[in-house]
């Protein structure tokens, strides 16, 4: 299960994307701007991550203007590892060696073909393990120290 939010600035891309989680039968929740109508990127940052650490979805696709500001807001949240990805070489390897559970993207960055690629990659492929395990523990350890 995927949890996906926009902020307006990402409605679009958001639009693409849930089309072709529908198109490939890969369940959904959705949050965050529903019409394009405006609304506060960190809000639905929140919204979202929330389900991923405690209310069923495994992964979480969240999309403002940039990618950076709603990657900024998840990132603050405990548990949360969020990526913003421009590409799909950045989507591998972020599930690859930081086991990320938060996908960002910019709707006035990419467009829905670069965005499919990168959300394909994302949720299908897993984290690496071994040396990276130790590394993803370290940004846990920031987490709890500061
Ligand atoms: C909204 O205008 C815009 O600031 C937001 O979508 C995002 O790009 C912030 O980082």
């Amino acid at each position: 299960m995927i949890a996906i939010g926009s902020d307006h600035a990402g409605y679009e891309l958001k639009k693409a994307v849930t089309a072709w989680l529908g198109e490939n039968k890969i369940p959904y929740m959705e949050f965050g701007c529903m019409e394009g109508e405006s609304c506060d990127y960190p809000q639905v940052a929140e919204e979202v991550c929330g389900r991923v650490l405690n209310g069923g979805a495994d992964k979480a696709i969240l999309i403002c203007g940039t990618g950076i500001g709603i990657s900024m807001a998840a990132n603050k949240i405990k548990g949360i590892r969020a990526a913003l990805c421009t590409d799909s070489y950045m989507a591998k390897y972020t599930r690859l060696h930081n086991d990320a559970n938060v996908l960002c993207m910019g709707g006035r960055v990419i467009g829905a073909g670069v965005a499919e690629e990168i959300v394909d990659t994302f949720l299908h492929t897993d984290f690496e393990g071994g040396r990276h395990q130790r590394r993803v523990d370290m940004i846990s350890a920031i987490e709890s120290n500061n």
